[in-house]
């Protein structure tokens, strides 16, 4: 690879020998890509729980911390195993907490901001339109990708890491204006009511697509943020989509030139999304069938202030069933701005909890305290997925309701999916 001085000087051990060792990971990972140069980046999102970690990475960042080494541009964090305030009552146990917060101390003095979110760019992380980021969090990527037209690779943990502490990344996959076109056309000829049915078909492309560039056709602005973030969050769950594009909404496809280059797109590269294929994706992420529902949970990806003003709005005056647990996953940003929008109170006055810097696929120790809950609803395609995989993985069975806000709702308030 052509290296330029700077570079060459971190490879030779002139900025430390923790730059070199990690300089030495990014030339090796830009060589199986055939990646001509590195290129700067302007940030990190870097994974710094414990399920993410294991011991092996916890103790590696800790060693590198005790080096004395500081992150060389913005680097921000996904979620940990804790909420800060709440983590005990959650059940999560004193030595996880403790090793934890000693992983955040050691980050945050090599300079990180402990944004503990996976949603970063909902409190302030927002590359702009061709900004190069080494952002980790499949969720994160696809929006930063897709959304913003910021441009980063599916960056694993050691990647990541080695970005926010060289400023680079080799030049290969999704920095390439030519990987950044589409390759499969997805008609949307379904009636899109709700963010998740926005969920739903993100579900669904990700199946078709797999790690293609999946291009959404037929739906007409304005779309929030919210549905595309639940959009990109399922699309990176059922394939492995970081990057969408939709007709007319996201910024590198304002035209069907736009968005496919060159590319002729035929029959064999186009897929319907209709009535039809919006019931059946529904039907395969709503698994349960006994009605009775334990925990509902919003926030994944991390609820937005607009959510949370939308759940509080259809719970206002209402009580969460006894016996049921409300939660809605957010960041600790977005939990101070609800708190002084008047949200957080009516939600916990309605007996719902407000729970910050992680969420259930990431806290240890079951979910919540006592048992593990049978059936979850959730609005989430993701979160749909992963608990199930997270809780079989405990030898546990969590069955999933999947549906609307206000389905999930009407299910923390009378225990009832209907
Ligand atoms: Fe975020 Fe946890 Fe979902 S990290 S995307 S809330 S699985």
């Amino acid at each position: 690879m052509n290296l330029t001085r700077e570079e060459n000087e971190m490879l030779a051990g002139k900025h430390g020998v923790t730059r070199e060792k990690f300089m030495r990971i990014l030339l090796s990972l830009g060589e199986c890509y055939d990646a001509e140069e590195m290129i700067p980046v302007s940030s990190a999102h870097i994974l710094y729980s414990l399920t993410a970690l294991g011991k092996g990475g916890s103790l590696l960042i800790q060693d590198i911390a005790s080096s004395g080494a500081k992150f060389s541009i913005n680097t921000h964090t996904n979620p940990t195993v804790m909420d800060p305030i709440l983590w005990k009552d959650l059940g999560v146990l004193e030595d996880r907490a403790q090793e934890q917060a000693a992983l955040a101390s050691a980050l945050k003095n090599m300079g990180a901001m402990l944004s503990d979110t996976c949603t970063p760019y909902l409190i302030g992380h927002i590359p702009l339109i061709g900004e190069h980021v080494a952002w980790s969090e499949s969720s994160a990527i696809v929006f930063a990708n897709s959304v913003l037209g910021a441009r980063t690779n599916r960056e694993g943990g050691p990647s990541a890491l080695a970005a926010a502490l060289t400023g680079r990344v080799p030049r290969y996959g999704y920095h390439l204006d030519e990987n950044r076109y589409g390759d499969l056309k997805i008609k949307v000829t379904a009636k899109m009511e709700s963010a998740h049915d926005y969920g739903t078909l993100g579900f669904f492309a990700g199946k078709m697509a797999q790690d293609k560039v999946p291009v959404f056709v037929g739906i007409s602005p304005p779309v929030s943020l919210d549905c595309l973030k639940l959009l990109g969050a399922a699309a990176a769950t059922s394939g492995s989509v970081a990057l969408f594009h939709v007709l007319g909404v996201t910024p590198e496809a304002q035209t069907e030139k736009a968005a496919f280059g060159r590319k002729k797109i035929g029959n064999s590269q186009t897929v319907e999304f209709g009535g039809k294929e919006l019931r059946e994706t529904e039907e395969t992420l709503c698994k349960a069938t006994d009605r009775e529902v334990d925990l509902v949970v919003f926030g994944c990806p991390h609820a937005s202030i607009i959510e949370l003003r939308e759940i509080a709005e259809l719970i206002a005056g209402r009580k969460v069933k006894t016996g049921v647990e409300l939660w809605i996953c957010t960041s600790k940003v977005i939990k101070a701005y609800a708190v002084a929008a008047g949200y957080v109170q009516i939600l916990e006055t309605s007996g719902a909890r407000i729970i910050s810097d992680t969420c259930p696929v990431l806290m240890s120790g079951g979910v919540g305290k006592g048992p593990c809950p049978k059936t979850i609803a959730t609005d989430s395609a993701k979160l749909v997925s992963y608990i199930s995989l997270y809780a079989a993985a405990k030898g546990q069975e969590i069955l999933p309701y999947y549906g609307s806000h206000q389905r999930c709702v009407e299910a923390g308030i009378s225990g009832m999916w209907r």
